[in-house]
């Protein structure tokens, strides 16, 4: 828990039983459910995704707010180009005009952001957004916010051991701390929750190497309606949770 003053998040956590001594220190989020929700709405896909994009913009402040030191969320899977082309383009507007209209506040708000996937496949214009993003708030010292972009976690896993090929290793060399430690993030911790909304009870394809022992949060809400009370129960749930990892 941060020194000083809670925050009024921590206020509202602490009455909803949160023990913020033991809350996630990284946090991963597959952000499901945004056609769903537009649909159910009424609306046109690309409308839940907009709604997607504020629900994140508003989960990133309450997760800081709480205290949780890493949030690492899906945007968009190396399968996600299955998907219509309108969709896709729709897709990679909204990320770099994101990407572009909350550097000021990100900068402000002490949030250090990180990207992870196959970075080099993306628009040349959203890789330069992201670039920005990455190099403007590299001194910031306070939550760790990742995007997940163009990202697969068997690309990710296929990735490392690449590199460690082309680095001139051979097969004595391929251990588990030399593949973690050429993940796209290798300096980003496991994930301890990993929380999925709308309802689908699988990765996607998502953290795949990170996630051995990471505890499974899944809500039927649709990411757009994910808020404060849902992130609380999340980790409540963690909370509950006795983690083995193989032990007794
Ligand atoms: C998740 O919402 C966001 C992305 C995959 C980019 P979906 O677009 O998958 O929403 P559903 O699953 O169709 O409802
Ligand atoms: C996972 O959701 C990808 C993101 C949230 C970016 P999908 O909607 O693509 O996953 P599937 O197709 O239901 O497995
Ligand atoms: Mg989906």
């Amino acid at each position: 828990m941060a020194p000083g003053q809670p925050t009024a998040v921590q206020e509202r956590a602490l009455k909803a039983g949160v023990d913020l001594e033991r809350l996630p220190r990284h946090m991963a989020v597959i952000m499901d459910g945004n056609g769903r929700w537009a649909t159910q709405n009424g609306q046109h896909r690309l409308v839940g995704h907009r709604e997607g994009y504020l629900a994140l913009k508003r989960n990133l402040q309450t997760a800081q707010e709480l205290g949780i030191g890493y949030l690492t969320v899906y945007g968009f899977s190396v399968e996600n180009w299955r998907r219509p082309e309108t969709e896709v383009a729709g897709l990679m507007t909204l990320i770099e005009e994101a990407a572009r209209t909350e550097l000021r506040g990100l900068i402000e708000n002490n949030v250090r952001v990180l990207v992870a996937g196959r970075l080099h496949e993306l628009p040349t214009s959203l890789q330069e957004a992201l670039s920005d993003l990455m190099e403007s708030t590299s001194q910031n010292s306070g939550i760790v916010f990742t995007l997940a972009i163009n990202y697969g976690g068997r690309a990710e896993i296929v990735d490392a051991v690449k590199a460690l090929i082309a680095e001139g290793h051979g097969a004595s060399a391929v251990t588990e701390e030399a593949i973690s430690a050429r993940l796209y993030r290798p300096e980003l911790p496991e994930p301890d929750l990993m929380v999925r909304t709308a309802g689908e009870m699988r990765w996607s394809n998502y953290l795949l190497w990170q996630s051995a022992y990471t505890e499974l949060f899944v809500t039927e809400r649709a990411w757009p309606d994910f808020g404060e009370p849902e992130l609380f129960e999340a980790v409540l749930a963690y909370q509950a949770r006795y983690r083995k990892f193989g032990g007794l």
